[in-house]
């Protein structure tokens, strides 16, 4: 088994080798720029770590996980604009660094490109890999629009919020896992039950995402620490807050949504916070996420000494710092 490092290594570099011409400058240029400034390539990782798990070599999977990793960062790409965010793993996100108009015509480039590589594949596994690809798109896109409408929302309820991280961050992780089953030629059981682990370690995620998005070290974190405050992102650190905050408590939240001064909104809330013990409320849940995920895995019926590679980065996503 390699470590995650070679994993990540390989994904890297195979990015690099996708093709992008020179010209038009703008079109292009933006897309190189992000491809290597890095990212974790968590999901390219689920696709190579699935196919090895199901009895495939990581090599027949790899257009796909590039193919995923691709989409993810279109994703990326245009998340930026619509949350206006500055920084993306520690650089200037694309709308900052060139224009929106040029993020957003880059990012489409990206999302096609992405189905060149998805294509690239024995022509029998095209149909179920294609289905299951388009039907995740679509999905992250509403979990996206949810996502922006909860921001002018005061009544976005915790199954509200569960369903709409699932949407906009879950199945992709799931998809990224169950595509490298398909590619492995998986029984339909397995790639039900290894769909239903990235779905669930997927919401752990984003959990832990928007944890770290108010708490986690500016200096590591790579993006704008406060950033889901700022723009008033129904996160769960928010919504655990409405449930156990004093009506005082809520008056203060309610006024804060209105702060002009940035940085005292994103540091009064985060005492706020502090003071409801929010942080921990939330682990617990992403625990438990984790522990459904676990729970999956375990239904799997394969040698347990194939499973530590996915063991083992599912571990280090739940204790990560960026
Ligand atoms: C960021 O994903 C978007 C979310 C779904 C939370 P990652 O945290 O995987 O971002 P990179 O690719 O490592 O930068
Ligand atoms: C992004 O969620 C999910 C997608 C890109 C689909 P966030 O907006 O929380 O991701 P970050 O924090 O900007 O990486
Ligand atoms: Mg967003
Ligand atoms: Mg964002
Ligand atoms: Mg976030």
């Amino acid at each position: 088994m390699k470590d995650l490092q070679q994993y990540t290594g390989v994904i890297d570099s195979e990015l690099t080798k996708i093709g992008l011409p020179n010209s038009p400058v703008r079109l292009y240029d933006p897309l190189r720029y992000f491809l290597q400034i890095g990212g974790k390539r968590i999901r390219p990782i689920l696709t190579l770590l699935s196919a090895e798990l199901f009895g495939a070599s990581s090599e027949k999977a790899l257009p796909q996980a590039l193919c995923i990793e691709v989409f993810h960062n279109f994703t990326l790409i245009h998340d930026d604009i619509m949350d206006q965010s500055p920084l993306r793993r520690n650089q200037q996100t694309v709308h900052e660094k060139w224009n929106r108009d040029v993020a957003i015509l880059s990012g489409d480039v990206l999302m096609i490109k992405a189905y060149q590589l998805l294509g690239d594949i024995e022509a029998k596994l095209l149909p179920p890999v294609f289905d299951l690809f388009n039907n995740t798109a679509i999905e992250v896109c509403e979990g996206q629009q949810m996502d922006m409408d909860f921001e002018e929302r005061s009544d976005v309820s915790i199954d509200e919020y569960i369903e709409m991280i699932r949407l906009k961050t879950s199945v992709l992780l799931g998809c990224a896992l169950e595509i490298g089953a398909i590619v492995a030629e998986a029984s339909d059981k397995n790639r039900k039950e290894i769909y239903t682990f990235g779905q669930h370690i997927g919401i752990a995620f984003q959990i832990q995402d928007d944890i770290l998005d108010l708490y986690a070290d500016p200096d590591q974190f790579g993006k704008q620490v406060g950033g889901d405050v700022i723009a008033n992102k129904k996160t769960i650190l928010h919504l655990t807050a409405i449930k156990h905050a004093t009506k005082e408590q809520l008056e203060v939240m309610k006024q804060l949504q209105n702060a002009q001064d940035l940085v005292f909104k994103v540091d009064r809330t985060r005492r706020l916070f502090n003071q409801l013990e929010v942080r921990s409320i939330c682990e617990a849940r992403m625990q438990e996420h984790y522990g459904i995920a676990m729970a999956s895995l375990a239904k799997i019926n394969i040698d347990e000494s194939k499973k530590e590679a996915l063991i083992g980065l599912a571990a280090f996503l739940m204790n990560r710092e960026v």
